[in-house]
């Protein structure tokens, strides 16, 4: 069930978002609202990314761009931060089948220097295997912090100007969003946090200049397709004026 009878009515004017973002946030609080390890909603939490990048792939959008894992996660505790790489290992051992059943194309942003050698060459196996499916993409974060890719794409751009390959004038919106882990995606219209937080906790701060929000106390091993449908409609209540 996608649309409601009323959403069918107007489902020419209905406009489905190229680029939906989501930070994956409320696993903890599942997790301990059942006494289960932090782990568990972990666990269900990846299935549910599952569920909600098909929904995404049938519903006509083009990226779906999830935060998984921040720069800052790495402050929990050893115990959790283990559970967490261990499950993205299985996820990425899978991952070749199921995106080659479901036609996904994978990316990664973050600085994947600081993961695991066994994980750093899954994640440029399944990049290279998935990109021949041209039709929908799927990014990951991982590792990732808006500000450190602003950081990382600022040293990119210094080291031009240093190698005398790049003039200061050659420094512009335009050339620094190719320097991005987003190169060549468009910005995400919509940017939905679900688990009542209400911050960006460092999700893409350069590419969310113009995205509208939109927050939901569902915890995210609870989000639903419903629950995304919930957000488009919001998003097209919105008048997007862009400053002008
Ligand atoms: C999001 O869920 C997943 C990661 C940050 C890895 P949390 O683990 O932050 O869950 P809460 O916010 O503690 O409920
Ligand atoms: C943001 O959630 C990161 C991810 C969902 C991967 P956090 O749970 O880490 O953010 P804070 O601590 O509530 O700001
Ligand atoms: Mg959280």
């Amino acid at each position: 069930m996608l649309f409601s009878k009323k959403q069918k009515k107007t489902r020419e004017t209905y406009h489905v978002p190229t680029h939906i973002a989501i930070i994956m946030d409320g696993n903890g609080r599942w997790a301990k609202k059942r006494n289960l390890p932090r782990s568990a909603g972990h666990a269900v939490g990846c299935d549910v990314f599952e569920r909600i990048a098909t929904y995404c792939r049938d519903l006509g959008v083009k990226y779906l761009t999830v935060y998984a894992f921040s720069t800052e996660n790495w402050k929990r505790s050893q115990e959790e931060v283990l559970a967490i790489m261990n499950l993205l290992r299985k996820y990425l051992d899978d991952a070749v089948n199921t995106m080659e059943k479901k036609q996904i194309r994978l990316r990664f942003f973050g600085d994947m220097s600081r993961l695991d050698a066994d994980l750093q060459e899954k994640v440029r196996q399944a990049e290279e295997i998935s990109s021949r499916y041209t039709g929908f993409q799927a990014n990951i974060c991982l590792n990732y912090g808006g500000r450190d890719e602003i950081i990382r794409a600022a040293r990119q751009a210094a080291s031009k100007c240093m190698a005398g390959e790049w003039t200061l004038d050659d420094i512009t919106e335009s050339s620094m969003a190719e320097l991005m882990d987003s190169a060549y995606i468009p910005d995400p219209e919509l940017i939905i946090r679900p688990s009542g937080e209400v911050r960006t906790s460092n999700f893409l701060l350069w590419q969310s200049a113009y995205s509208e929000y939109y927050f939901t106390d569902v915890l995210w091993p609870d989000f639903s397709p419903k629950d995304l449908d919930k957000a488009i409609t919001a998003y097209n209540g919105r008048s997007r004026r862009f400053g002008g």
